[in-house]
Formats: structure tokens, C-alpha cells, sequence
């Protein structure tokens, strides 16, 4: 396997960091309209430094009028009053960054809100000054679409627009116009949109839907997903080639940097990006000047088992290239929960594995506390994918947090936007804080153990072995050695540990720890435990 000691470097603050993704809406209502919002956070901020994150990445807040959650902005150097103020945000930012917690935005620069002033003026006429801040087509021969391009969640990616008889590209809904990267003046408008937000502070940028800006050029046909079955969702029966992922998004990605080098404070660049370990390692760019972070989410697709992760693991070990720093995502605002897609039990250990990792872990708000999908009926909808298709609604993932066991869990005085993902008061934050067991305590007990740990911040990792349903991987540097052993089974395991002394340090299991251990480790099912190791 490939040294990843050239990689061992860690001189950049996010490369030790623990990010949190802060879902604002669902997090704190802090003035009582059922939805969370920046006053919110405030209220919260003991919670977040106590919890051992180092960053959150705060979701859109910006003005909106929230067809999409507020991933269709409208005002993107302004605060949606639905969340608050500028001042707030400017209060937030001071009081986590006066516990140690930076502030991380999303950019979300691959659509705006059809209510942007922007897209209106584009809209207006065929002549006008922003007409092609947007991508405009003329229709094709038969009058239908410009080509065979689909959106999320369902349908062509083009709409017809009667009054100028051309059609406009939308990747996601209609209401949410993609933006024309190949035109100069929206990079210069972006460029002054993130030095707003970094003149304020903030520690990076979360880019949303990083691989789509550009698109192919001459606008051809997405070849048909060989790899498509029925039920799959129908933007997947094509493969993406043309309407996204070209090579010189790199140039617009080199561009964002350079605002960011303008920086002292070392901000960070984050990309959401859908793609295989193999082709994700091009986002990290050529001579590493594109995403310093290009989120991997393929732990989430994967069958999980031992084999299968420590094979994901050593793949995308081995195909990074040298000096990028790898990145670990479990679960987000889009996706299915993790204890829902693992249960409850390999939730804890998939949390240990995703914060033993090398590489900047990013944790989805609420899986701290093993928060389950939650139930939404169809009444309560507000996802825009649900109404297209009610098998694929977001919703409930993304339910508001549990404070304690008070009305609608201290979220909010009234009724919340979305209900409450489960009434199990021993979910809630206040319940777990008082329980040394919770999936709380064992996610702070791992937070912690990593700021401290060198070999967990930044030494190597190396594959030892997947037998028997158990997962074992070494973490080391000059200082320590660690071990950690997962058990992906439902049954008890013993295995062999290349270490003759061995000390445990943390398990997801109630056990006497600290414990000494000889080469055999016996686990518990569903056991994971942590284990610094002499040879
Ligand atoms: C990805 C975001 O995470 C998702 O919530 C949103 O709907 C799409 N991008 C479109 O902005």
C-alpha cells in the first residue's frame, strides 16, 4: 500500500479540525416561529464548544424565498429575516470564535432563486445586460428542449420561457436558475461575494454543488446510466458526463483560491461532490490549487461491512495524491440517517470509525445523538423532491434537534416547521448529557481523545486487517500508536492484534476502562474500541 506519511504534514487548522454541520433551520428557533435561526444558535454555543468540534458550517441563511430550503438564494450578502440579522451573524461568528469554534458558510453559486434581481433582469428580455448570466437556448428543431439534460429530483433541466421563446437551464428546480460560470462577470460577482462573508469572518466555504458549474460547451446529449435500474430516481438514468464535471472547472476553482490566499486566517475550501473515491482525488487539483476538502460521501453508499470499508479506505488512501489531505463524511442534510441506514448499535460504531479516520471528518447535526429519520406525513411536507417524488423527500433528515424532554424539545415554543424526528426523550440532548453511555458521551469522549492525540490528528493510518467481520486499522506518528477494532457484526469476535502491550482507551461499549490487554481482543457485538498500543 502507498506511504501516506508525505501526507503526515498538517500545518493548515482544518486539517486538525472536527467540522459540524450545523442544519440552521432545525438547530434553535431562538424567536419563536417554529424555525431556527442565527439568535438560536447563540443560545447554543456552550453545546458546540463542549461537544469538541472545532468549525461548523452554518447551511443557507441567506435571503430567500425557500423553495429549496434556502439553496435558492436570493440576496447572498444578506441575512433571510426568517434566520435573523447580519448582526447576529456577526454576534455568532464572535461568540463561537471566542470558544475556539470557526465559522464555515455555504457558497452556493451553481444556481440563485429565480426571484434573484439578477435572473430577473436576465429574464426581462433577449437583449438584456444579464441575459447571459444564465445559460439561454434557442429550442431544438422540434421545439422541445435544447438537449436530453435532467434535473434533481425529476425531468428535463430546461423551462421554456413563453415571453422570450428560449428555454433556460435549471440542474435543480425551475425555480432555481443555473448561473452562466463561462461569463466573466459572474466570477467577478462571486469573487466579491465570498470576500463580503470573509471580511466577516468566516473560516471557509462549503461549495455547493461544486462539479456542476460548468457545463459542456457545446451542450451535448448525456449519454444513457448503463448502470440504471427501475426504481432507481430518473435523473439517474443518464450519466452526468456533459452537464457537469469538466475539466476546466478547475480554473474557477484556482480563482476561488486566490480570494481565499487574500486571507490571513488560512480559510478553507469545501466541495460537495457526488463522485467515486477514484475520480474525486482530481478535485484536489493539479499542483493541489483546487478543493482543499472535497467531501467523500462514499462511506454512505457503501454495503457496510469490514471488508467493503477497509477496501473503500485503501483504495482512496492509494489514489490520493501527494500532500491532499482526506476528508470523511457520514451523513448530511440530503441523505438518509445514519442510525436509520445502520441502527442504532453500528451507528456508535460508525461514528468511532468516521473520528479515528485520517482526514477532516465532517459530522451531520443530530447523529451526535443517534437521531433516527423522522416521520413525516404528508401533511407536513415542505421538501420540494417529496412533491416530485414522495419516495425521495428530505424531510426527515432533516427534523429539528431534541434539547430535552420539554414541549417540542425545547426547539421551539411552538409548533416546529418539521415534527420532531422521534419522542424518545432518551434521544435528547439533555438526557444523553446526563448519561456517560449516551452516543453523546461517546461522541465527545472521541472528540476529545482526537484534539489530543497526534496520531489521531495527523498520523498515518494503516490498514491491518478486515477477518471475521472486524475492522482493524493502526493510527501512528513519532509520539503514539493507536489501534482501533470495529466489529460489524451482531456477534462476538475474538482477533489477534499485532501488539503485544495494549491499553484501551475508549470503547462504544460500557466496559472498565482503562483495560490492559494481551494479543487476543475480545469485542463485544457491535463493539468498537479504541487502543493505544506498544510494540
Ligand atoms: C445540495 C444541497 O445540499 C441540497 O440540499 C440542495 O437541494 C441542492 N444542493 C441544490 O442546491
Amino acid at each position: 500500500m502507498r506511504d501516506n506519511g508525505s501526507a503526515h504534514r498538517a500545518d493548515h487548522w482544518w486539517q486538525h479540525a472536527a467540522i459540524y454541520e450545523l442544519y440552521v433551520r432545525s438547530f434553535q428557533d431562538g424567536n419563536g416561529d417554529g424555525v431556527g435561526d442565527l439568535p438560536g444558535i447563540l443560545k447554543r454555543v456552550d453545546y458546540l464548544s463542549s461537544l469538541g468540534v472545532d468549525a461548523v458550517w452554518l447551511t443557507p441563511f441567506y435571503m430567500s424565498p425557500m423553495v429549496d430550503a434556502g439553496y435558492d438564494v436570493a440576496g447572498y450578502c444578506d441575512v433571510d429575516p426568517i434566520f435573523g440579522s447580519l448582526r447576529d451573524f456577526d454576534e455568532v461568528v464572535a461568540a463561537l470564535g471566542g470558544r475556539g469554534v470557526r465559522t464555515i458558510v455555504d457558497l452556493v453559486p451553481n444556481h440563485t432563486s429565480d426571484q434573484h434581481p439578477w435572473f430577473i433582469e436576465s429574464r426581462s428580455s433577449r437583449s438584456s445586460r444579464r441575459r447571459d448570466w444564465y445559460i439561454w437556448r434557442r429550442p431544438s428543431r422540434d421545439g422541445g428542449p435544447p438537449n436530453n439534460w435532467l434535473s434533481q429530483p425529476a425531468g428535463s433541466a430546461w423551462t421554456f420561457d413563453e415571453r422570450s421563446g428560449e428555454y433556460y437551464l435549471h440542474s435543480f428546480l425551475p425555480s432555481q436558475p443555473d448561473l452562466n460560470w463561462r461569463n466573466p462577470e459572474v466570477r467577478q460577482a462571486f469573487q466579491a461575494i465570498m470576500r463580503f462573508w470573509l471580511d466577516r469572518g468566516v473560516a471557509g466555504f462549503r461549495v455547493d454543488v461544486a462539479d456542476r458549474l460548468l457545463k459542456d460547451p457545446s451542450f451535448r446529449d448525456d449519454p444513457l446510466n448503463p448502470q440504471h435500474r427501475s426504481g432507481d430516481p430518473e435523473f439517474m438514468r443518464l450519466l452526468p458526463v456533459n452537464s457537469s464535471d469538466q475539466a476546466d472547472l478547475q480554473d474557477i476553482v484556482a480563482e476561488f483560491r486566490s480570494v481565499l490566499a487574500e486571507y490571513p486566517h488560512d480559510p478553507v475550501l469545501i466541495g460537495e461532490i457526488y463522485q467515486p473515491g477514484e475520480r474525486l482525488t482530481r478535485f484536489y487539483g493539479e499542483g493541489l490549487a483546487g478543493f482543499h476538502l472535497p467531501f467523500n460521501f462514499n462511506l454512505m453508499w457503501l454495503d457496510w461491512c469490514a471488508d467493503g470499508v477497509l477496501d473503500l479506505i485503501q483504495r482512496f488512501e492509494a489514489a490520493l495524491p501527494d500532500g491532499a489531505w482526506p476528508t470523511w463524511v457520514l451523513g448530511n442534510h440530503d441523505q438518509h440517517r445514519v442510525a436509520s441506514r445502520l441502527g442504532a448499535a453500528q451507528a456508535r460504531v460508525a461514528m468511532m470509525l468516521l473520528l479515528t479516520l485520517r482526514g477532516t471528518p465532517t459530522l451531520y447535526q443530530g447523529d451526535e445523538l443517534g437521531l433516527e429519520d423522522g416521520v413525516v406525513t404528508a401533511d407536513r411536507v415542505k421538501d420540494p423532491f417529496a412533491r416530485q417524488d414522495p419516495t425521495r423527500g428530505r424531510d426527515p433528515f432533516r427534523t429539528p434537534m431534541p434539547w430535552d424532554g420539554a414541549k417540542f424539545g425545547s426547539f421551539s415554543s411552538v409548533e416546529p416547521w418539521l415534527p420532531l424526528s422521534s419522542i424518545d426523550p432518551g434521544l435528547s440532548v439533555s438526557f444523553q448529557l446526563a448519561d456517560d453511555q449516551s452516543m453523546l458521551a461517546l461522541t465527545k469522549r472521541c472528540l476529545a481523545l482526537r484534539r489530543r492525540e497526534p496520531a489521531l490528528r495527523s498520523g498515518m493510518w494503516d490498514g491491518v486487517s478486515s477477518d471475521d467481520g472486524v475492522l482493524i486499522y493502526r493510527r501512528s506518528c513519532e509520539q503514539s500508536q493507536l489501534l482501533v477494532a470495529l466489529n460489524f457484526k451482531s456477534e462476538r469476535s475474538e482477533v489477534r492484534i499485532p501488539a503485544a502491550n495494549a491499553v484501551r482507551l475508549i470503547s462504544t461499549h460500557e466496559r472498565c476502562v482503562p483495560g490492559a490487554i494481551d494479543r487476543n481482543l475480545e469485542l463485544l457485538p457491535d463493539e468498537g474500541i479504541i487502543l493505544s498500543i506498544s510494540e
